[in-house]
């Protein structure tokens, strides 16, 4: 297991790249299943999340060729629907071939994901969607296994809210499975996030014809066949702001480009609140540094609110905040991982009830902590660049998952941070979270 070795307190200088979305990228990976005709997808991050989503589609069917950014896909065969636990259970997003294949081959067997890191993840809502639509689901052996019933999935309406509001892949695995049945499918409290809204416009340039991606009301009219795909996805919102944070925290002018700044509104007005100054261009953002900033209240919420992301990266910058801060976690009341580690260097934070409440101390203190989801891995590095001497994070594989290389970048910015190769890594006892 490799660990990053960072030798903290260092300013920051210079311009960094944002990757391809990683949660665009996965589902619209996904619509290679759609189609009987080749695909091409550009702007495809480099990650060990979309080689197992690549590995998924292979074992469906597809067969793949990943050049530098770019796979390109073909049909081999549609003889086998399952997408097995070995590989859903290293990712949670791979569930997101359900709707497709259930689209195009009337049938899906999917793993059903495992515990998640993150708290409890149900799938409800995609199985109610896939219903809605005429499938017939049934659970057995850890699988789901959803059937189209004679004559092809039907058109209906079908309100897809649930007790945390809308969800990102069930908006997906639902819209995806719609564009191929008969009739119109309206879906109420649709995920309203920028990764739907690329899904969508990459099926509408495959022939679907999906109307109001991006608000709460997606309908969709269903159409008999698809072309192949042409589609680079979007910027990676989350790790904009994760280095959109490195900057703030290191009180450094970074330019973090090629990112979509439009993406990240309740995100800036955060900032904002805390008194960090940022300069936006269409594709552009540069931190202007501050000495000081102040705590602030947060609640994460479903788009276009402040995302859940983006929470424990805020949650190091709140740790060097002048006086107390609030983090109220609504996605994932649970996902709070980041602050028993960020306590090991000095910061205070209490959390209870999905809250957790930050006292902004005077400084950080360098020190031996361990990644355990993804985005708390990333907090943890970004308060390891502020942080007095030298900070040892291990299990950094969760980190790979969803940043590309971050230590090579954040190096070329000026950072004082190392790899340190380790033994292999263990074996997952739960769904990885993302
Ligand atoms: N939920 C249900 N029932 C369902 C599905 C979800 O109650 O059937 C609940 C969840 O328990 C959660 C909320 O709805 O409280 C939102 O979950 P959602 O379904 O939106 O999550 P997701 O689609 O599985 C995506 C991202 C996550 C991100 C969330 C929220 C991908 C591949 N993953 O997950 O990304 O946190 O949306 O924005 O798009 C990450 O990248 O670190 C990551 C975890």
């Amino acid at each position: 297991m490799d660990s990053f070795l960072i030798q903290g307190g260092q300013r920051l200088a210079g311009s960094i790249a944002v990757s391809g979305s990683k949660n665009s990228a996965l589902p619209i990976l996904a619509v290679s299943l759609m189609t009987d005709a080749p695909c091409r997808f550009g702007n495809i991050p480099l990650l060990r999340d979309i080689q197992t989503q690549v590995k998924i589609l292979n074992t469906l069917g597809i067969e793949s060729v990943w050049k530098g950014r770019v796979i390109t896909t073909r049909v081999a065969d549609t003889y086998n629907s399952t997408a097995p636990y070995e590989l859903v259970k290293q990712m949670r997003a791979g569930v997101c071939v359900l709707g497709p294949l259930l689209a195009k081959r009337g049938e899906a067997i999917v793993s059903l994901p495992g515990g998640c890191v993150i708290g409890e993840r149900p799938i409800d809502l995609h199985l109610k969607g896939l219903e809605a639509l005429g499938a017939e689901i049934t659970l057995d052996h850890g699988n789901i296994h959803a059937k189209a019933p004679k004559g092809g999935l039907r058109g209906a309406e079908i309100y897809l809210g649930g007790k945390f509001g809308s969800s990102v892949l069930a908006t997906d695995n639902v819209m995806c499975a719609a564009v191929l049945a008969k009739g119109t499918t309206v879906i109420e409290c649709a995920a309203c996030e920028p990764e739907v809204v690329d899904l969508a416009e990459c099926l509408n340039a495959m022939g679907a014809r999906i109307e109001g991606a991006g608000s709460p009301r997606i309908t969709i009219h269903g159409v008999k066949k698809l072309k192949g795909a042409d589609w680079d996805v979007i910027p990676d919102r989350i790790e904009a702001g994760t280095f959109i944070l490195a900057g703030a925290i290191t009180r450094s002018p970074i330019t973090v480009a090629g990112c979509r700044p439009d993406h990240l509104l309740a995100f800036f007005d955060v900032l904002r609140q805390m008194g960090i100054r940022t300069e936006r261009k269409a594709n552009a953002v540069k931190v202007i540094p501050v000495d000081l900033w102040k705590g602030t209240e947060v609640v994460t919420l479903p788009h276009p609110a402040f995302p859940t992301d983006c929470q424990a990266q805020t949650m190091a910058l709140m740790s060097l905040a002048q006086g107390a801060s609030t983090l109220t976690e609504r996605i994932y009341p649970e996902r709070f991982m980041a602050a028993a580690e960020l306590k090991r260097m000095g910061a205070k934070i209490s959390v209870a009830n999905g809250v957790a409440l930050i006292q902004g101390v005077d400084k950080l203190s360098g020190a031996e902590v361990m990644a355990s989801d993804l985005r708390a891995s990333a907090a943890l590095v970004i308060a390891g660049l502020a942080a007095q001497g030298e900070t040892k994070i291990s299990r950094v594989y969760h980190i790979d998952r969803g940043y590309e290389r971050i230590e090579e970048r954040l190096r070329k910015l000026g950072a004082r941070i190392q790899r340190i190769a380790g033994s292999p890594e263990p074996a997952a006892a739960k769904t990885a979270e993302a």
